[in-house]
Parts: C-alpha cells; structure tokens; sequence
C-alpha cells in the first residue's frame, strides 16, 4: 500500500485497458529484463491486453514460468535467453530477433561503488556499459527495419538521474543510462520522420531487488514495479515522447539556477561516505 507521501509524488497513471487491449492486439512486443521487476510487470501487462510478447532476460526458468503465466490468462509469450554481457550471444539474439512492434529497453544493471573502491574492478564499466547502453542499441538497431515497416515504438525504461547533475558513487550506472538516453534521443527525430514513436520513461525510485542493496532506501518514497509498468503502457497507449514524474521539471530548473553550487553538497556527501 502507498504511503501518502508516495501518492503526492507517485500518482497512478489512468491507463484505459480496452484501449491498451486495442492497441495491442496481434502486435508483437519485445520486453528486455522481463524476468523480474518492472519489465516483468510490463510483459504481463502486454499479454493481458492480447499481444505476442517475447521475454528477454538471463534467468530462462523466470522467463518461462512469466511466459507460462502469460499463457493462462490466454495470452501468448516466449523467453528469448540472452545474456548482455556476452556480446556474442547479444549479436545472435540480434540476427534471430522477428520482426515487433514495439520494442521496450528495459534490462539495466545498476552498481553503486565509490570510484576509489572501483580501482581494480574495470568490469563495473565494462558490464553496465554492455548492459545499460551497448546491447540496448545492438537490439534496437536489429528491430528498426521491422519499426520503420510497422510504424511501431521504441520504449527507453530511464532513470530521473539521467536528467540532473551527476550523483557520486554511481559514475558506471548514470554514465551507461545516460549514453544510452543520449543514442536514442539523437536518433528519435529520424525515426519519427518515418512514423517510429520513440518515448523515454524517467522513472524515480522504484521498489525493485535492484535497489534492495541500498538500505538507506528502505526509508525513501518509492514506486512500485506495477505503477513502473502502468507509465510504460501508459506511453505504449499514446505514444508520447517522454514521461516523468511532475515534480522532476522544477527540480531540474533549480538544479540548472544552482550552476556548480550543488558540487560542494556533493563532495560533502562523497567525503562523508568515505571516512
Ligand atoms: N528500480 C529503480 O529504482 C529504477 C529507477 C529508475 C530506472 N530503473 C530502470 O528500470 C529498469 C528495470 O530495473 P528494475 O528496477 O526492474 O530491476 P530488476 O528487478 O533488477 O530487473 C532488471 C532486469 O534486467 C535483467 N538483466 C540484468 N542483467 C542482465 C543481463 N546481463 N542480461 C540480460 N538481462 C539482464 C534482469 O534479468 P536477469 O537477472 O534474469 O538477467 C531483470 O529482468 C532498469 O533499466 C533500471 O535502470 C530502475
């Protein structure tokens, strides 16, 4: 149950089912990191309103029990196994991929690690950058011919931070989301031109295991996987370019008035969590 705090901040989108079930019936839709989380909840939600979906993750036994879910409530799914980090198995899942509808990029690898403690782990970029921002493209570039031909979406599951300064401790995580944003953001005038919606969710804290490492977000506001969802089929529904919580707009203004005067807080916060 939300908290009020989390109503203020997160309120739920209106999503018309029967217009989502219209929009979606016989489409292929192609979810990424569909085992768990939030694209776990938009993979069910997209079989509910009658599209084929096709399920990519690491986990193959998650795949298909989501799959095998699917199936029960008379909808029709596939896992597709795919590691992001394996760059051959990415380029076999590119050249094998059907042709879809929509594509949602929404598998992400987060770290938070001080830079000092990442000195020997050069695997903390090269794996957010293989997850975050390489494969994303590699199975975008695969799906654009069938994109163009059906005039179909490409769905960029972000983060809020992507849109303010910097925060320390997650340089691998912000900097692969952010190339990846900054890809698809470069492409989406070229791809509207020729009828492919191209939308980006910036999403806030969403109650997921990806944060269950950080305890001090036990105590934060956060969003829940399905409200996750609700905004990404929400966007499906009207194709809009972008969606992001009301209250990132005026934070991001006060972040752009403040200049550089927000670096001190930072490095006050970074020196605070090094001693
Ligand atoms: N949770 C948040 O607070 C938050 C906030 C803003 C944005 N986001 C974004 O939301 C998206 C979904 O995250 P989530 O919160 O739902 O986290 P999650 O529950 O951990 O789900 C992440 C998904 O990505 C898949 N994945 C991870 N590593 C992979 C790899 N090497 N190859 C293929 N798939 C991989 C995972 O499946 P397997 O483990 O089975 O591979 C899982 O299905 C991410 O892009 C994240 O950056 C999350």
């Amino acid at each position: 149950m939300p908290s009020f705090i989390e109503r203020l901040l997160f309120p739920a989108p209106r999503l018309d089912l029967a217009a989502l079930g219209r929009r979606l019936e016989g489409r292929t839709v192609l979810v990424t990191g569909a085992s768990f989380g939030i694209g776990e909840q938009v993979a069910r939600i997209a079989g509910r309103a009658g599209a084929r979906v096709l399920l990519v993750a690491r986990t193959a036994s998650r795949l298909e029990e989501v799959a095998a879910d699917i199936a029960a409530d008379g909808g029709i799914a596939q896992g597709l196994p795919c590691d992001f980090s394996d760059g051959a198995a990415v380029e076999r899942l590119a050249a094998a991929l059907p042709a879809v509808d929509i594509f949602v990029s929404n598998a992400g690898k987060s770290i938070r690690r001080p830079i000092l403690a990442s000195l020997g782990r050069p695997q903390d970029v090269t794996r957010t950058g293989a997850i975050n921002y390489l494969a994303p493209c590699r199975l975008a570039l695969a799906a654009m011919p069938g994109l163009v031909a059906r005039k179909g979406q490409i769905i960029n599951v972000s983060a809020a931070n992507v849109l303010l300064p910097p925060a320390p401790g997650w340089a691998a995580y912000q900097a692969s989301k952010t190339a990846f944003d900054q890809w698809l953001r470069s492409a989406a005038p070229e791809l509207r031109a020729v009828g492919v919606a191209v939308s980006s969710i910036y999403l806030p804290l969403v109650r997921t295991r990806m944060i269950a490492p950080t305890r001090s977000y036990d105590r934060v506001p956060a969003m829940s996987p399905e409200h996750a969802a609700h905004h990404v089929a929400a966007a499906i529904l009207t194709r809009s370019r972008r969606w992001r919580p009301w209250w990132l707009p005026p934070v991001q203004l006060a972040a752009a008035l403040a200049g550089s005067a927000w670096e001190p807080l930072a490095e006050h916060r970074a020196q605070s969590a090094v001693r």
